[in-house]
């Protein structure tokens, strides 16, 4: 039996996977996520979201498409891995993205054409917002950054036709800042920091709930809250690897809370990995 259902969950509290039912919206999300919705309102075209890993990016942005779904005057779109190697490759992916019926063998021109009579039908004509969020974009070439540069200067005398969302860890600052046309567009950069000290006993407490944690006692003592912080520094990813490691322990050894204890154990396997012979 998973260990989850031993203490009475429906799902995996302190999964490693980034579902947007779990995210909990710390003073660092929240503001991130507020300002991109009102960048999105207003129309203002280039936001950067950037982050160390494993601060929430992707959780985030898949957050953000939730909700932005349920709005039926935004259209969103959402390229996770930007790995491209030309740009017909990234010019077909956007067409595939948009549902624009391109003959085979297109040119880049033809695709870029296509593109723009796509955003402004759908931008001005329809009045919709037309999203556009990439993932990991510390990794995007240099000749996708041109493209969407391109994409950006089209616009009425009010708003941008196109909303783009670059979410990338710190590498991406240098590689955009660099490109001078690119930087001057963006609208609003975002750093998300991890979760402070005071927020993290109710991260864990919102992440047990949406398992279905019932119990009316706490699985963890706030001494333990307090040293998960400390050796995570508040970084979300590692923070949920911890707590899922301790409460695997707890079902191993049939404990009934998560004390400092079992994390300082854990701790030190972590600091001094067992070698099996
Ligand atoms: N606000 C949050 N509330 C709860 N859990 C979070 C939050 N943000 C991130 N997490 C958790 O942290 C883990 C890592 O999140 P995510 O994959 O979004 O990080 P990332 O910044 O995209 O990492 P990378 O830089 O490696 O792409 C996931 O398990 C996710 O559930
Ligand atoms: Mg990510």
């Amino acid at each position: 039996m998973s260990y989850y259902k031993a203490l009475g969950l429906d799902k995996e509290p302190f999964s490693s996977s980034p579902d947007p039912a779990f995210f909990f919206l710390s003073k660092e999300h929240k503001a991130a996520l507020c300002r991109l919705q009102v960048s999105l309102k207003l129309k203002r075209g280039l936001s950067v979201i950037m982050g160390d890993v494993g601060t929430g990016k992707t959780t985030l942005s898949r957050k953000l498409a939730r909700v932005l779904n349920e709005d039926k005057d935004v259209l969103f779109h959402m390229i996770l891995n930007p790995y491209f190697k030309t740009d017909t490759q990234f010019l077909s992916r956007l067409a595939i993205l948009f549902h624009l019926d391109m003959p085979a063998k297109s040119s880049e021109l033809d695709y870029i054409e296509a593109i723009e009579r796509y955003l402004f039908h759908t931008g001005v004509e329809r009045q919709k917002t037309v999203v556009l969020l990439i993932d990991e974009a510390q990794i995007l070439p240099d000749f996708v950054l041109e493209i969407l540069r391109i994409l950006l200067n089209y616009e009425t005398n009010e708003y941008k036709i196109l909303q783009l969302i670059l979410v990338g860890q710190m590498e991406l600052l240098p590689r955009i800042s660099r490109i001078k046309n690119f930087w001057d567009r963006i609208t609003l950069k975002y750093v998300i920091n991890p979760i402070g000290e005071d927020e993290v006993c109710r991260m864990i407490d919102f992440r047990l709930k949406e398992a279905g944690f019932k119990g009316r006692q706490h699985l963890f003592s706030h001494e333990a809250v307090m040293m998960i912080w400390k050796y995570t520094q508040g970084y979300p990813r590692k923070l949920a690897l911890m707590c899922h490691n301790a409460l695997e322990n707890l079902v191993m050894y049939d404990r009934k809370i998560v004390d400092e204890a079992l994390v300082a154990g854990l701790i030190e396997s972590e600091i001094k990995p067992v070698v099996r012979s």
